[in-house]
């Protein structure tokens, strides 16, 4: 697993990224997508996901956690539960998500986006692969945080593979000592402090369950999509 601040784009070919951003970005999108959503386009720049606007298409936009003006909707990935927006196309710009996104498809073989709530489905796939594996942890702003490392922990422990990662190795111990409270261990993490000032608390706990949905989404040429719709 490795931040993209620390990336070497090189570090990325011939291998299925998996990129993450558990507050709130792939939680959102994995939501969305098992909840009906056609396809979801990443933009990294509010301007130009605006532009989607004038396709018919929703505009989701987010900055620093808070609904960016001009937008249909934030990041929240509440808002696309019980099939809310079921047959739309999604453009969708946050923070550090889609930025991490941009970065990942410039040279991997292949993207998926990795949450807990898809977390077994995206182990189950990647099974039945024979590529090398690499967590794109979205993080904060180029900085390091811990639900999306500790994503990438909880990953590697249900693969099972060899590696030689120690970022890895420290995250499979630790989402072995805290794995069984995830909402109370992160309460103090940097980001679930930002939503918590903006009263998301359940948006937190909800990006924290596990294994609420059978989806693998990955990135396509016309946007993410859910293998499995
Ligand atoms: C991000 O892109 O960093 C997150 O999705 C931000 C958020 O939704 O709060």
């Amino acid at each position: 697993c490795i931040s993209p601040d620390l990336l070497d784009l090189h570090e990325l070919a011939n291998k299925t990224v998996i990129v993450v951003d558990i507050f709130r970005a792939s939680s959102t999108m994995v939501t969305a997508l098992s909840n009906g959503v056609n396809s979801i386009v990443p933009v990294k720049d509010l301007d130009q996901c605006k532009s989607y606007k004038k396709s018919g298409w929703l505009i989701a936009g987010e900055r620093n956690g808070k609904q960016a003006d001009g937008f249909d909707l934030g990041n929240s990935p509440l808002a696309y539960l019980d099939q809310a927006f079921a047959g739309q196309n999604v453009a969708m710009t946050t923070t550090n998500g889609t930025r991490a996104i941009s970065l990942a498809r410039e040279q991997a073989s292949e993207v998926l986006i990795g949450s807990f709530l898809n977390l077994q489905a995206t182990v189950d796939y990647l099974q039945t692969s024979t590529n090398d594996v690499l967590v794109l942890c979205a993080g904060w702003k180029g900085k390091f945080n811990l639900e999306d490392s500790l994503y990438a922990g909880a990953l590697s422990l249900l693969l099972g593979w060899d590696h030689d990662c120690d970022a890895t190795l420290g995250m499979e111990a630790l989402y072995q000592q805290v794995g069984g409270d995830l909402q109370g261990f992160l309460q103090k993490a940097s980001h679930a402090k930002r939503l918590q000032n903006h009263d998301l608390d359940k948006d937190i706990d909800f990006c924290l369950e596990l294994n609420q949905f059978n989806s693998v989404v990955y990135l396509s040429e016309e946007g993410l999509k859910n293998k499995n719709n």
